[in-house]
């Protein structure tokens, strides 16, 4: 997959992508990341890229000439690549987007600083808009990444065979189960039993169990859409009996 990156401040992705599973994903070929400055797109010489908003008011808008003519040559005659603004005013990311955005070949992510972006930068050339939480953060440059980092996690190759991406948290539409190693007992604190018992058919039902408990503790707002046997839908309605989420 490659991703085209449009920010004013590339030296801030320096860390998150040269290190661990995304440096090796770059290395391996699965993963191509380009940085374009949005100020080598401007024409003037104090290479501007933002101007106070018409109407008035604080803060400074990006102006729309450098962006669009950044993203217009970046983009070339590509025009089925989604670009992207990050924005708080975006759609939600989830691990449903970021499946989504897995399936493209390529994405082009354009990051707002300043009090944001001229209206007609969005009108000409953003084909989607993505907010990684309802909270204000002083750029895209962030969100850029946290995109990044969760795409690139689900491209076929980028994490071991053993890290099967199906079975994460979210994935299955569920929080996970508690995870233990070694040693069997730490501050007379014990592994459950089922872990240790070499049965793989009760190691897995427990922990199916146990992802079931900690959703319906911690997020039962997600066991709405979750995919749940018969035999789960009553383990659920038992434990709904007994305890209430631990909400707030
Ligand atoms: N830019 C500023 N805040 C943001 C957010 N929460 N998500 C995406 N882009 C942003």
């Amino acid at each position: 997959m490659q991703i085209d990156i449009l920010t004013l401040f590339p030296a801030m992705f320096e860390g998150p992508l040269t290190e661990s599973i995304l440096k090796r994903a770059q290395e391996k070929g699965l993963l191509d990341i380009q940085f374009h400055d949005i100020r080598d797109y401007t024409t003037d010489k104090h290479r501007t890229v933002d101007d106070t908003p018409y109407g008035g008011g604080g803060g400074m808008v990006m102006m729309p000439e450098p962006l669009v003519q950044a993203v217009e040559q970046v983009r070339g005659a590509d025009d089925r690549t989604p670009v992207i603004l990050l924005t708080p005013q975006g759609r939600v990311f989830t691990q449903r987007v970021a499946q989504e955005l897995a399936a493209h070949p390529r994405l082009i992510l354009v990051c707002g600083r300043y009090e944001g972006v001229d209206e007609r930068i969005r009108q000409s050339v953003i084909t989607d808009e993505i907010s990684i939480g309802d909270y204000v953060l002083t750029g895209g440059e962030l969100p850029a990444m946290v995109i990044i980092d969760a795409v690139a996690r689900l491209i076929p190759g980028v994490l071991g065979a053993r890290w099967a991406a199906e079975e994460d948290s979210h994935a299955m539409g569920l929080l996970e189960y508690p995870h233990y190693t070694r040693p069997p007992e730490f501050r007379e604190m014990a592994v459950p039993d089922v872990l240790l018992s070499g049965d793989h058919e009760a190691v897995e039902a427990w922990r199916r169990r146990e992802a079931i408990r900690r959703t319906w503790q911690r997020r039962p707002d997600l066991l709405l859409t979750a995919d749940l046997s018969e035999d789960e839908g009553w383990f659920l309605a038992e434990l709904a009996e007994r305890d209430a989420p631990m909400l707030g």
